[in-house]
């Protein structure tokens, strides 16, 4: 299918399921959260079960984006913090990890997406590492919505890194500490080269953001669902997007500003 016909398809979509088609996210974060407490409730005794069932809902989200013909889509899958979980739970995540990867690679295909991830990923299992970043190659040319896995993912930590390397740049006399301007900052980043989120989704009723994304969501739109994260579907998507589409982006500037063109 070409763009342009492409693009009528995502139009159609999004007017089935009542959406603007003129205003939707481009960039959809999303905090994953409710596995083990949808575990429990579920009665079962490990809450590896509910991270496994939480597999089924990325994949359904993630082919809801794309039906959408939403540019980017990332998920908070592992964070540096929960490198200390038990360690039966850390295994457990790893090879669901590797599992989804295995299994999901003609599903990315079909729906033309594209995986990536952010986060220290070298820390991760060698295996895991590996199966990473083939999935990764895999479907490096596909054109749709991208996929980004936050893996081994801390926004403090990537920051600390980020100015690291710009210390650097100005310790070797490359760049004076009065020019350092947030693209530096910016280009440096696990995101480098992505646009800004414009929308933050989180599960299960916290409302917080947990070290996840701090630079990139500064503009973002929050939304709050009480849904834990394996019960996650389609309709909540669009009901996120749809209180995203309500809402008044100001980047700063009064509402008679935004008015004037
Ligand atoms: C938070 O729920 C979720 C995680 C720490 C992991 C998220 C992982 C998935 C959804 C599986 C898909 C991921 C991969 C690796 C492809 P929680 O365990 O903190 O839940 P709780 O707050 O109810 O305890």
């Amino acid at each position: 299918m070409n763009a342009v016909a492409n693009s009528k398809v995502y139009i159609a979509k999004r007017l089935e399921v009542g959406l603007d088609p003129s205003n939707m996210p481009n960039h959809i974060a999303v905090i994953m959260d409710g596995n083990g407490r949808w575990a429990k409730k579920q009665g079962f005794m490990t809450r590896v079960r509910g991270h496994e069932v939480g597999v089924e809902a990325l994949r359904r989200i993630t082919t809801a984006c794309a039906e959408l013909g939403l540019g980017y889509l990332t998920v908070y899958a592992f964070s540096t913090e929960n490198w200390n979980r038990p360690k039966a739970e850390v295994d457990g995540l790893m090879n669901i990890l590797m599992n989804a990867l295995e299994k999901e690679l003609p599903v990315l295909q079909k729906n033309n997406v594209r995986l990536n991830a952010i986060g220290n990923i070298d820390s991760l299992p060698a295996k895991a590492n590996k199966k990473l970043i083939s999935v990764i190659n895999a479907t490096s040319s596909n054109d749709g919505l991208t996929l980004t896995l936050a893996l081994s993912y801390g926004s403090q930590d990537e920051m600390v890194q980020a100015i690291r390397k710009v210390a650097k740049q100005v310790a070797a006399g490359d760049l004076s500490p009065e020019s350092i301007t947030e693209e530096h900052i910016e280009q440096h980043l696990f995101t480098a080269g992505m646009p800004h989120p414009d929308l933050l989704v989180r599960t299960s009723g916290e409302q917080r953001i947990s070290n996840y994304l701090l630079w990139q969501l500064a503009y973002a739109e929050f939304y709050f669902t009480p849904v834990l994260w394996p019960d996650f579907d389609a309709e909540g998507l669009y009901e996120a997007i749809a209180t995203f589409q309500k809402r008044e982006r100001r980047f700063g500037q009064t509402s008679e500003q935004l008015t004037v063109k």
